[in-house]
């Protein structure tokens, strides 16, 4: 099975865990608008790259830790666009989850997202009991306080703000968890994979910025200028279009240098390598700037 359609399976049965019964229709329809169709499921797309150079020896594992991954993520996304964070009318090309219901649901969407993607990887803890409740903690390490997303969020409410240590927060801690849960799923220690988790988020979040400055709202799906409008730090307006290019350039290598020796490696590196290509904007929007 390619890896996106085993990707989309554990996303749609983890979804499932969440619905049915006697339970109020709005809500039930809004965790599913959240979720499907997705993004570019990057997060998981790694966590189960990971997994499968280190072996993926406990294939449930490994997919309920991508579904949770991912769940949290269009949670946070969710909470993100509400009109208390940045008020944003759509997303991945949609209405936003406020905008199509209102704001009760989407905080309630964004709250049983969360608490699902834990559900899903406790229920899951039969294959291997210890490797669940690291997965489980290191999830919740990356989602809350003091490193995780909400920590990220949390800047934004800061008059001074150190950009490295909110972008960490904010963008990578997903990805660190992503690299980590990859690598506890198959039976692995996490320490070793934090580096590369930091690296593709840092680079990732670059690459957010870029694009944020250059493409306009139709191309993203969501609304552009963002970071010019709420006046919020950014790569752009640190290094000027050019120095975040080459910024960005110069984290992903060492991202790839800072692969740990696995039986999967080269097929690792190479996953890397065609995610920077997706993740740098292209040629004409950079020259136009
Ligand atoms: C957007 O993440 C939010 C950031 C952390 C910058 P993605 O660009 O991964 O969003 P989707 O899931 O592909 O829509
Ligand atoms: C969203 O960050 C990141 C989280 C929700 C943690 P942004 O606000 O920068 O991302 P977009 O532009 O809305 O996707
Ligand atoms: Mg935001
Ligand atoms: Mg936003």
């Amino acid at each position: 099975m390619p890896l996106s359609q085993r990707i989309e399976t554990a996303i749609s049965q983890a979804i499932g865990q969440g619905q049915g019964g006697v339970a109020p229709p709005k809500l039930s329809k809004a965790l599913n608008y959240a979720v499907t169709p997705g993004g570019a499921r990057i997060r998981p797309t790694i966590l189960m790259s990971v997994a499968l150079a280190c072996g993926d020896d406990r294939p449930e594992l490994s997919n309920a830790a991508a579904a949770a991954l991912e769940l949290i993520h269009c949670a946070s996304l969710v909470h993100d666009d509400m009109p208390c964070f940045d008020d944003a009318d759509i997303r991945r090309g949609k209405p936003t989850v406020h905008r199509e219901w209102d704001e009760p649901i989407a905080l309630l969407t964004g709250d049983s997202l969360i608490v699902l993607a834990f559900e899903v990887l406790a229920k899951a803890a039969g294959a291997d009991p210890m490797r669940a409740v690291q997965l489980i903690q290191t999830l919740a390490h990356r989602t809350g306080m003091p490193n995780g997303i909400c920590a990220g969020q949390g800047w934004e409410s800061e008059t001074e703000v150190d950009l490295r240590a909110y972008h960490r927060a904010k963008t990578g801690a997903l990805f660190i968890a992503a690299t980590q849960m990859g690598a506890l799923a198959a039976g692995q220690e996490a320490e070793p994979w934090e580096e590369l988790g930091a690296r593709i988020g840092e680079a990732f979040q670059v690459a957010d910025d870029l694009r944020d400055a250059l493409y306009d709202s139709e191309t993203l799906g969501k609304p552009a200028g963002q970071d010019d409008l709420h006046d919020r730090p950014n790569a752009v307006s640190e290094f000027g279009v050019q120095g975040a290019v080459r910024h960005l350039k110069d984290i992903l290598g060492g991202a790839i240098a800072s692969i740990p020796s696995c039986p999967g490696e080269a097929a690792l590196a190479q996953m890397v390598r065609a995610q920077s290509e997706r993740l740098t904007p292209v040629a004409p929007a950079v020259n136009r700037a």
